[in-house]
């Protein structure tokens, strides 16, 4: 036999193989889920765990860090260490997820309450000031009010990492003089106001009044009243 022939025979033999073994991989012994068995006497093919068996990576015995709760009370301290990284973490998962509605310093001014959605309230509030910081995390994974949750979105670890960027927010807006050190104390007090910006950086905004644009008219004092009247009676 010419070489030529042994390989047609050679092919011709393999489909005739392959296409044998074909049929038991297409019907393979298994379930879908939630078809029926008439293997089992409850008909079933999902079956219920064994009592007490805990699947791999399922184990949540740590109630304060996944619940943020104990005994059904908030917790006021982090169930793992906040260092630097953790804080800059949750800046950049709060940007995301958080101040599109409570702003990015956290004033509830964000773009989709400006487009109508619900205000939210300040994080600069006592109330939320002195709330637990287990409240932040139990508002993000079972939500609060109309606000929904974001358990699906954002893992366990990083809702304390958003917990621990709302403490800094937090302290941003309500920062006592008396916390800094005492040399930057003294050169806070020695700064200008307003320090000059660097060039080619934007220049702060000067608003449009009569005083700076002389070409401006003032409103004559009877148009606003009349004006506020029109509007009232529509
Ligand atoms: C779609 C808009 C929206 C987004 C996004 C959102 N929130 Fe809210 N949030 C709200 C509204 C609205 C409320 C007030 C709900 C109410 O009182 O019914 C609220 C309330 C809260 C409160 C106050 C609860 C209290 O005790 O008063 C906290 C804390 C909070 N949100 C945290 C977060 C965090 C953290 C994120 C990001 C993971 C987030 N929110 C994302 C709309 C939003």
């Amino acid at each position: 036999m010419s070489n030529r022939l042994q390989l047609i025979a050679l092919a011709g033999f393999s489909v005739f193989a392959l296409s044998g073994c074909r049929q038991d991989m297409h019907d393979q012994p298994k379930y879908k889920p939630q078809r029926p068995s008439d293997f089992f006497a409850d008909g079933r093919s999902g079956r219920t765990p064994v009592e007490n068996t805990v699947a791999r990576g399922t184990i949540y015995e740590d109630a304060a860090y996944y619940t943020g709760k104990v005994d059904g009370k908030e917790i006021d301290y982090f169930p793992i260490s906040v260092d630097k990284a953790l804080i800059e973490r949750g800046h950049v998962k709060f940007d995301i997820y958080c101040s599109v509605c409570h702003g990015k310093i956290g004033n509830g001014l964000g773009m989709i309450v400006r487009r109508g959605f619900k205000m939210p309230p300040s994080y600069h509030t006592d109330k939320l000031r002195n709330a637990p910081v287990g409240h932040f995390y139990d508002v993000i994974t079972n939500g609060y009010g109309a606000m929904w949750n974001y358990s699906a979105q954002i893992q366990v670890r990083d809702r304390w990492a958003i917990a621990s960027y709302i403490r800094a927010l937090q302290l941003s807006q309500n920062a006592n003089i008396n916390d800094l050190a005492p040399a930057d104390r003294t050169k806070l007090a020695s700064l200008d106001k307003h320090p000059p910006m660097p060039k080619g950086l934007p220049q702060p905004l000067v608003p449009d009044t009569p005083a700076n644009k002389p070409d401006m008219k003032a409103a004559p004092a009877g148009q606003a009243k009349k004006t506020a009247k029109q509007s009232d009676s529509q």
